[in-house]
């Protein structure tokens, strides 16, 4: 029974008889961990550049110094387990976390070279270069054709032929044209979930914004208004650069191109969807995107 006291293959043993930690005991001991970021995503070209960022709710620390680019026209996908900062990390790219009192953020983030945290920024306008849908679908109590035109006639355009002209264009990029273009003018809330969702994504892009935010955009929905969703997602991001939060593995792995794993508000490996999932460089990354944990 010699082997018992062997050492576990992948567990080297220092001359202190101590095991390596994991890069993830590590993190939850408190140390600076350096990303795995994939060597793919130095040839992408940046839409947004995260640099150094840090958020905290009061004197809880959400976001560890967080630096990755989400390349321009592609589908990023955040995973990670609950709690991990997904979503603050999300809403700090529209600077929707603002609204709360007690964050505080130190880095910066920039958009196509341009500053989203100087003190000059007009945050108004910048939420405008940007889409965003939530996990509840959140349609207003309006008809189907002001919802979706919304963020033009709160920007001032009153061009009837212009909004009209907007709304179809919208509706048709959120695959949900065909089901209501006669009856634009009822209340959404008659919608099933899925098209009310869908609605969401039309008014996320009638204003044709750089980046669409997407925070678990399917949680509230059944397997087949999830799978319209996803196509939609596919065929939006020919024209739109994403960023999806997503609990589930196998819906990052079918709409994205590239996956970052965070933990404990930390990024912990980050590259192309298909190396994510096939071929992780950490045995963590694999662990969680095999279900192992989380
Ligand atoms: N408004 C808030 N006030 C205080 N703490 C918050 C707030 N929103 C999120 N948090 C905390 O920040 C951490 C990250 O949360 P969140 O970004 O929602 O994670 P995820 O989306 O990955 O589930 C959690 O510990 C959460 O409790
Ligand atoms: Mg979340």
């Amino acid at each position: 029974m010699t082997l018992m006291n062997a050492p576990p293959h992948n567990n080297p043993m220092p001359a202190n008889g101590a095991t390596t930690p994991s890069v993830i005991q590590r993190i939850e001991r408190g140390e600076t961990v350096l990303a795995e970021v994939h060597s793919t995503l130095a040839s992408t070209e940046p839409i947004l550049d995260i640099r150094e960022f840090r958020l905290w709710y009061g004197q809880s620390q959400a976001l560890h110094s967080i630096s990755m680019h989400i390349p321009k026209g592609q589908v990023t996908a955040l995973i990670g387990p609950s709690g991990c900062g997904k979503s603050t990390l999300l809403r700090s790219v529209n600077r929707l976390n603002d609204l709360i009192d007690s964050v505080r953020i130190e880095g910066g983030m920039y958009l196509n070279g341009q500053s989203l945290y100087d003190p000059g920024v007009d945050v108004i306008d910048l939420r405008k270069r940007m889409g965003m849908v939530f996990q509840k679908p959140n349609p207003f109590p309006m008809s189907i054709f002001e919802n979706v035109i919304y963020p033009l006639r709160i920007d001032g355009e009153r061009r009837k032929a212009v909004l009209v002209e907007a709304c179809e264009r919208a509706l048709r990029g959120a695959a949900l044209w065909a089901e209501v273009k006669d009856r634009l003018h009822t209340s959404a809330l008659g919608l099933s979930g899925g098209q009310q969702q869908r609605l969401c994504i039309a008014r996320a892009i009638v204003a044709e914004p750089e980046v669409l935010l997407l925070d678990e955009p399917c949680s509230a929905l059944d397997p087949i208004a999830t799978l319209r969703i996803e196509e939609l997602i596919h065929e939006i991001s020919t024209r739109y650069t994403v960023i999806i939060v997503t609990h589930n593995m196998q819906q990052a792995s079918r709409v994205s191109d590239f996956t970052a794993f965070m933990y404990l508000g930390r990024l912990v490996e980050y590259g192309r969807t298909a190396e994510i999932f096939q071929n992780p460089h950490l045995t963590e990354t694999e662990d969680y995107v095999r279900g192992r944990f989380g």
